[in-house]
């Protein structure tokens, strides 16, 4: 395998890769609805750059030989009955990212590089293509990704625990009384759930402005619904545009987000028993993501009771580069009482209270194998501030308190 490495296309490879666009080219002929012609809506676009890159349909990102397999295989998935179907369909989807002209080649790694690796749509000038067919090696190919799927179905049945010296272990499976329910919709309504059910509601908010991820999400959207994963009803309209995002610089984005945000808070409280919990992380570079956050989970009437850093899944990833922060900031917060913005607010207390916890976490991750940097110390301390201004350690009288927002704007100098 260390042997690997690029052949010039020959004219026999060049003669099949014809051959298959003739062949694609007959099938959408004869089996219109096995392709999507979703084209890339261009209004409301966080990201411009697909359309920069002159795409206009999103089977622009195949080529004709991707297509085609993908065309075939929807038609030879659809034959099954469920529950295989489905979980076929699902590694349809989930082959996707390794079967596009965004899949690219990691030289150093001798590995292909999905779509998303990076999480945004980027120009691949050489792109990858594997045998969709190829098993055992092949990184995302068709079989692979089954057997994936199959490897988190065996999980399910007989699962494992990571251990703090390497390695897993087992632990009893645990069946809840009730059939898990799983609904894919906004976090903002969550009318299915009864009033005062829940005992913790564990989420990952968006980021603010960091990730447009329904917008690159929609790469999935036309063939998720070519295979019925997805309903025509559930269009980008609901998907995509449903989804919370600000803008930096942008007021008016950055309003709608927050009301957004508090809005889904609100239903967390809601659903929460009295004693229930409210876990997330969180990460920012800017102070006003960590007040937007901070806003809305004051209007939805939390009180964090405890903070502390996490390592993120930045510092693994392509994402890293200097000054990337490594870890994020997980809060924990308990139903208190509504704050308006102005009751945000950090005394010499609070204050106080955030150096020491930041220099605690600073010395006892000294030695972790992440880096516990000088922005990771810095998000600390934006999340600290937070949650003193959710009453970490209590209410801070307004005559004795800067605004969290002054605060937050000060914290990195
Ligand atoms: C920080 S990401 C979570 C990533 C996730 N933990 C993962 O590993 O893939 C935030 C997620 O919130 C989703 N989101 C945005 N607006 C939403 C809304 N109104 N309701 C529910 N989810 C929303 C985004 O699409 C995104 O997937």
């Amino acid at each position: 395998m260390t042997r690997r490495r690029f052949v010039r296309a020959r004219d026999a490879d060049k003669e099949r890769y014809e051959e298959a666009t003739l062949l694609c080219t007959d099938r959408r002929r004869s089996h219109p609805h096995f392709f999507p012609l979703d084209p890339i809506a261009d209004g409301d676009r966080f990201d411009s750059r697909l359309l920069d890159y002159g795409y206009r349909r999103w089977t622009d990102l195949f080529n004709d030989r991707q297509i085609f397999h993908l065309s075939l295989l929807a038609e030879g998935i659809a034959e099954f009955d469920e529950p295989v179907r489905r979980a076929l369909a699902v590694a349809f989807s989930d082959h996707l990212t390794t079967n596009c002209m965004m899949t690219a080649y990691a030289a150093s790694w001798r590995r292909l590089t999905p779509l998303f690796s990076i999480r945004a749509f980027r120009h691949v000038p050489r792109p990858v293509e594997l045998n969709p067919w190829c098993d055992g090696t092949g990184r995302g190919t068709y079989p692979n990704t089954v057997r994936k799927l199959m490897r988190a179905s065996d999980f399910a049945r007989a699962p494992k625990e990571p251990v703090k010296k390497g390695g897993f272990k087992s632990v009893p499976l645990r069946r809840s009384a009730s059939a898990p329910n799983i609904v894919c919709a906004t976090a903002q309504d969550l009318a299915f759930v009864a009033d005062g059910a829940v005992d913790m509601v564990l989420t990952d908010p968006p980021y603010f402005d960091n990730i447009a991820y329904s917008e690159l999400a929609e790469f999935f959207l036309p063939w998720m619904q070519l295979v019925g994963l997805v309903s025509e009803n559930d269009g980008r309209e609901r998907i995509v545009l449903g989804s919370l995002i600000a803008r930096r610089n942008d007021a008016e984005a950055t309003t709608r987000f927050t009301a957004g945000l508090s809005d889904a808070f609100a239903e967390v409280a809601r659903v929460l028993k009295a004693d229930g919990l409210l876990v997330f992380s969180f990460r920012h570079a800017v102070p006003d993501a960590w007040y937007a956050l901070t806003i809305a989970l004051a209007r939805a009437a939390f009180r964090a009771t405890h903070i502390l850093p996490a390592p993120g899944e930045a510092g693994v990833g392509l994402h890293a580069h200097e000054g990337t922060g490594l870890w994020d900031a997980v809060f924990v917060l308990r139903k208190g009482r509504a704050r308006n913005d102005a009751d945000l607010r950090v005394g010499p207390t609070g204050e106080a209270h955030v150096e020491t916890l930041v220099a605690g976490w600073t010395r006892k991750l000294k030695r972790a194998r992440l880096p516990f940097t000088d922005t990771d110390r810095l998000a600390l301390r934006r999340a600290g501030l937070a949650a003193v201004a959710l009453g970490l350690v209590g209410d801070v009288p307004d005559h004795d308190g800067s605004l969290l927002q002054d605060a937050l704007n000060a914290s990195a100098r």
